[in-house]
């Protein structure tokens, strides 16, 4: 998922502030301080009274009242500004970014109890315009039986079983763009996206696409074009093409969603048609548009982050060249393989790729392009001793601990062999 988006990461340090005539300022700064310094205070004590007598906030500190430790978190490396608080405040701490107060979960143990365990105590939380670009119905926005149901339907489409059949077709994708990259120069983060979109389509669509997924695409990149703009509404800006590609989006889909429920035979299988399955079975029966919703939120959640991922995949390769000849060995083998045998790629080939797997999942580990996730405190909670207030982030820390050393010894090597399973 495009998570990395909804709160990015900082841009450099900001610009040195203008010189001010200092004539100007000494007959206001005095007071205009004394001001914001009452103002402060007041703030900070009401800020400290909230908290009930006898629970224990996390560690850590809040910063400035409402400025927080957004500014900390916007000019120092986001790795050191974790790093630092973990190692100084343990695996839980609070923080204030960016108006809010939040928890910070940097241990696997606690990150599991906030996503599964006791997820009914945190929900996902997104920007209004988020939920309105994706659609408000996609699971990502919802939690217990309507996101349980869900979940279940989506990871139904992309079972081993159900994607070992596209294995071949995603390899003739593969074929038709390699010409396109010989001898020139690419942007390779570009190629993989186009190279990723094509695969998703194949996950939503199944193996019978339509006519429309031309048009799809087209709408999409003009809804991906405005994804992270500013969320202006007014004619001419991203936001507002967006919003117009979202709209049409959701009338093809619907338009191909009535034709596939009219024909019994049109199937074609993918995460649609698993969604459309699911009329079979009263209680489970899906609406047009909480099935576009879905659709268009798997192609999100799958497209960016695959393309990615492959292309920290190749970085860390163009950086490793022992890895990527012993990379390059394992996939000729393979290749002759298959030309002995005169036989396309197969799922099968896929799980004969031990070194290949494991350069993926050093890549995930990494790259950790999803530096962390977004929850909210539904109500207060007793969360491993402290007291988590109602309404505050909780932000579970991937990247932190993929980087921690605890779990990966000099965590920034790029080092496959440490997912090697000891027999
Ligand atoms: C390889 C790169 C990927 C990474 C690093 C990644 C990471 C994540 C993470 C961290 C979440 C949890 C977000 C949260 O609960 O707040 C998530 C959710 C999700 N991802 Fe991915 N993802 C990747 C690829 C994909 C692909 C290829 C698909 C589709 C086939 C997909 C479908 C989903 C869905 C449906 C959810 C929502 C699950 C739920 O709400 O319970 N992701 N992803």
């Amino acid at each position: 998922m495009q998570l990395q988006l909804f709160f990015p990461f900082p841009s450099p340090s900001p610009p040195p502030l203008p010189q001010i005539p200092t004539l100007i300022i000494t007959s206001t700064l005095f007071s205009s301080f004394f001001f914001f310094f009452l103002v402060v205070l007041v703030l900070f004590s009401s800020h400290q009274r909230r908290q009930p007598k006898g629970k224990i906030l996390p560690p850590g500190s809040m910063g400035w009242p409402y400025i927080g430790e957004t500014l900390k978190f916007y000019t120092q490396n986001p790795d050191s500004f974790f790093a630092n608080r973990r190692r100084r405040y343990g695996d839980t701490f609070k923080t204030h970014i960016l108006g809010c107060p939040c928890v910070m979960i940097s241990s696997p143990e606690a990150a599991r109890i906030v996503l599964v365990t006791k997820a009914h105590l945190f929900k996902p939380t997104y920007p209004p315009s988020k939920e309105k670009m994706i659609g408000p119905q996609a699971l990502f926005f919802h939690q217990g039986a309507y996101h349980s149901r869900l979940k279940k339907l989506v990871l139904a489409a992309f079972l081993p079983s159900v994607i070992r059949g596209s294995v071949s077709e995603i390899e003739q994708i593969v074929l038709k763009f390699l010409p396109t990259w010989e001898n020139t120069t690419i942007n390779t983060l570009q190629e993989m996206k186009r190279y990723a979109f094509d695969v998703a389509m194949i996950s939503a669509f199944g193996h019978k696409r339509d006519s429309e997924m031309k048009g799809i695409k087209q709408l999409y990149q003009c809804l991906e074009k405005g994804y992270n703009s500013m969320p202006l509404d007014l004619p001419g800006t991203p936001f507002h093409k967006a919003m117009k590609a979202r709209k049409q989006l959701n009338e093809t889909l619907r338009r191909l969603i009535q034709e596939r429920r009219g024909n019994e035979k049109a199937g074609g299988g993918g995460l649609l048609g698993n969604l459309l399955g699911a009329k079979n079975h009263k209680v489970d029966q899906l609406s047009d548009s909480q099935i576009a919703d879905n659709v268009i939120g798997v192609i999100f959640a799958a497209h960016d982050t695959t393309a990615s991922v492959l292309t920290w995949v190749l970085k860390y390769l163009h950086d490793n060249r022992d890895l990527l000849e012993a990379v390059t060995r394992e996939q000729d083998g393979i290749q002759r393989k298959i030309i002995e045998e005169n036989r396309r790629l197969t799922w099968d080939d896929t799980r004969h790729m031990p070194l290949t797997t494991r350069v993926i999942q050093e890549t995930l580990r990494r790259a950790s392009i999803l530096s962390f996730t977004f929850r909210e405190a539904v109500e207060d909670v007793e969360f491993e001793g402290y007291y988590i207030p109602k309404g505050w982030k909780v932000l579970p820390l991937f990247r932190t601990i993929h980087h921690c050393a605890d779990f990966f010894p000099q965590p920034e090597k790029f080092d496959p062999s440490r997912f090697e399973v000891s027999e």
